[in-house]
């Protein structure tokens, strides 16, 4: 039976844009049929006295639900906690058109990697989408036998994403572990991804900085220059080649890791990599005075040329996905945390102190839309490195990402009129965000509607969503239906 119809829309995939009725029974789409062509569905539900439930996309964009692959919640940093949990990241992605959402494993050394991801689908149980987990190694374990049985079982169990840290002590894992990681990858069929700085170089610069007295978080950026992401992306694109192993980069920042990825690609390297939508908007220049403790995250904001080059990456298919890397601390958090290292040690605070961190869950719709008004892509391109790709590479199409008959009826509905400047009072984050990180930055093009597995999350201004709704996602890499 013909549950819901969005009708009289426009299709937006990633590769295609044509006028269409979509049909969903249950939770799948059942019908993409032309306008007015289920009507005959509808009336036959109505003669049984059944109900089928209308949205009307006349003049609005019908898209694939966007899928998050990279954020941050309820995830300790620095003493301190992020200010969201699943529920509520629940409803702020919602608003901002997103359907699946996906986390890491808080692994440490107490807390070993398959008990962490476990913990984590224990905590994400509380949201409204769907959602799967990354597993985070810091380190290789004691044996062959125990990584390979580890690796094998997140795969089997549908968790084949993985992080690996190149920086911070506590998470940071050293380079034989990662090659011994690549290579169980590669034979149990997983992704191998990684947070590419370069320890050795932010610490130096970091000592140096304090050593001339520049222990103002202004300093923050300058302990990590481009080179501080460019020498650890070299090395794991070594790796990579080396063993032929695939690999993915998150939130890449600069012009030169962007080309790295390039070079390696037409070299036949298995490579696949992220920017995120701050890298795409903003600059380095949102760093100085007063606020710009606000701006501060990992990898830092960059130059100007840099934020052309991601735009150029994206384009060219050099990056394949944007993601927010969300991760939402109150300004209150970030001084806090300064305040507390001067009383604690009695330190002036330095630039290492801040925890960094920043919103982006709810606004990602918004800022790729702001590069389609501009002109810069697609609104194919706008789902294919949201929505489409994201289900590619971590595992979940075409359940996920796509609008196709048996696809999950992850739907959007985009108002092309509706202007959203992108600042609290438009969005969802909790009272406790103080600040407006996109303030300046209004998207013209919103999801006034969000469907997740057929049942409508976001009608008409409101989030109607329940709590623990969402369902855990088994992804695999094994090869499946293409496009
Ligand atoms: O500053 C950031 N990006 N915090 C989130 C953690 C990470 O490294 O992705
Ligand atoms: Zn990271
Ligand atoms: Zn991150």
């Amino acid at each position: 039976m013909l549950d819901l119809i969005v009708k009289g829309g426009t299709v937006v995939t990633a590769s295609e844009t044509f006028k269409a009725d979509i049909g969903v029974e249950g939770e799948k789409i059942s019908y993409i049929a032309a306008a007015g062509k289920l009507d005959y569905l509808v009336n036959k539900n109505a003669d049984k006295g059944n109900i089928t439930k209308v949205v009307d996309a006349q003049g609005r964009y019908v898209m694939p639900g966007l899928i998050e692959p990279h954020m941050h919640v309820m995830a300790p940093f620095n003493n301190t906690i992020d200010i969201l949990d699943f529920y509520t990241a629940s409803i702020c992605a919602a608003f901002g058109g997103v359907t699946t959402f996906m986390d890491f494993s808080t692994t440490t050394k107490e807390v070993p990697v398959l008990q962490a991801v476990e913990e984590r689908k224990a905590e994400m149980a509380d949201s409204v989408l769907d959602y799967s987990v990354h597993a985070k190694f810091i380190n290789a374990g004691d044996s062959r036998e125990d990584l390979q049985g580890t690796v094998k079982k997140l795969v089997e169990d549908g968790i084949p994403t993985f992080k690996m840290f190149t920086i911070y002590p506590g998470v940071m894992i050293n380079d034989a572990d990662i090659l011994k990681i690549m290579k169980a990858a590669k034979e149990e069929g997983a992704l191998c991804g990684f947070h590419a700085e370069s320890n050795a170089i932010a610490d130096f610069m970091k000592q140096n900085l304090l050593d001339e007295g520049k222990q103002d978080w202004e300093f923050f950026n300058k302990a990590k220059p481009n080179a501080c992401e460019a020498e650890a992306v070299n090395r794991i694109l070594t790796f990579s080649e080396l063993l032929d192993v695939p690999v993915y980069f998150y939130h890449l920042s600069t012009k030169e890791a962007v080309e790295m990825v390039r070079q390696a690609k037409k070299r036949g390297v298995k490579v696949l990599a992220e920017t995120c939508g701050h890298y795409l908007m903003l600059t380095d220049e949102k760093n100085k005075g007063e606020d710009g403790i606000n701006y501060l995250m990992s990898p830092p904001l960059r130059s100007e040329e840099d934020r052309i080059a991601m735009w150029e990456g994206l384009k060219d298919g050099t990056l394949s996905l944007v993601t927010s890397d969300n991760e939402v601390f109150s300004r209150k958090i970030k001084e806090q945390n300064l305040k507390e290292d001067a009383l604690t040690n009695g330190k002036i605070p330095d630039f290492s102190v801040p925890v960094n961190g920043i919103p982006g869950l709810e606004e990602r719709f918004g800022l790729l839309m702001i590069g389609v008004n501009h002109g810069i892509i697609s609104l194919n391109k706008l789902v294919e490195v949201s929505s489409t790709n994201p289900a590619k590479v971590f595992g979940c199409y075409p359940e996920k990402g796509t609008l196709e008959v048996g696809s999950d009826a992850d739907i959007i509905v985009v108002d092309p009129e509706r202007t959203v400047p992108l600042v609290r009072g438009n969005l969802h984050y909790p009272a406790d965000l103080d600040y407006d990180f996109y303030e300046g930055f209004t998207s013209r093009g919103w999801p006034v509607c969000t469907i997740r597995r057929g049942e409508i999350l976001i009608e008409d201004g409101r989030f109607k969503g329940k709590r623990k709704s969402g369902r855990f996602l088994k992804c695999s890499l094994k090869p499946r239906k293409e496009a």
